[in-house]
């Protein structure tokens, strides 16, 4: 796979969510976007044009209503479900909007999950996780329940669990959002670092121009299309 080539590459997506009684709302109607190892690109727009919606499906976690979805020259769309399963667990780190936690646990079993979902042997956690968490900042942190953290120290354990499994695309729901610019920076300074490997490809959902401008694109969603 030659380095131009795009990691993941979407055609004329839509999707429509049907609401009960037989009509339905068209959220995404024609989305072409691409992404490429060693960039990082920025999806905006206002509240609720879809982007959650265009980042669930790139995650196949969501199933759009037409279109196409290559991720490395492959047709993941008509993957089996265990096949689209293996593909969310190993290639695709999630970081959700909010950034979700499971409470009731610590940090390190907060990263531990992706990598038990993925399969990856008990033995090798915990360099894993370390690294991860170091690498944010966040060593200090591994025994603390998850929710006695700061709502910026959420943030960067959220964006430690969408990393700790090295995926080659890197899918971000506002990690940014509620966050002063000293944790900003440090965020977006680690997806600097991350695709500088050239390996990875990082698509952040953000309402910051600033996040923004520190991408090689940027896609901009309204009314259902990318402009
Ligand atoms: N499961 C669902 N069923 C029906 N409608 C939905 C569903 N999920 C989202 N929607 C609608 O789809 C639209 C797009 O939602 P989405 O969450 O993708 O927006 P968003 O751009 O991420 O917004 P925000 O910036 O506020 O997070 C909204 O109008 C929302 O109400
Ligand atoms: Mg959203």
């Amino acid at each position: 796979m030659m380095r131009h080539d795009p990691l993941i590459n979407v055609s004329n997506l839509a999707k429509t969510y049907s609401n009960g009684s037989g009509g339905g709302i068209p959220v995404l109607r024609k989305v072409n976007l691409r992404a490429y190892r060693g960039e990082m690109a920025a999806i905006m727009g206002p509240s609720g044009c879809g982007k959650s919606t265009l980042l669930f499906i790139l995650g196949l976690f969501l199933s759009p209503s037409r279109g196409s979805y290559y991720f490395r020259g492959e047709d993941v769309l008509s993957l089996s479900r265990p096949a689209q399963a293996e593909f969310r667990s190993r290639q695709v780190g999630f970081v959700f909007q909010g950034s979700d936690m499971f409470e009731n646990s610590t940090v390190y079993e907060n990263l531990e999950f992706p990598l038990i979902y993925a399969g990856v042997r008990r033995q090798e956690r915990p360099g894993m996780i370390s690294e991860a968490l170091d690498m944010l900042n966040l060593g200090h942190r591994i025994k603390h329940p998850a929710n006695l953290l700061s709502g910026g120290e959420m943030q960067r354990v959220a964006v430690a669990r969408a990393l700790v499994n090295k995926p080659q695309v890197i899918l971000a729901d506002e990690p940014t959002g509620q966050l002063d610019r000293e944790n900003t920076q440090i965020i977006m300074d680690h997806f600097n670092k991350v695709v500088t490997d050239a390996k990875t490809a990082v698509i952040v959902v953000t309402h910051d121009p600033e996040v923004a401008a520190s991408c090689a694109r940027v896609y901009v969603l309204e009314d259902g299309v990318i402009k």
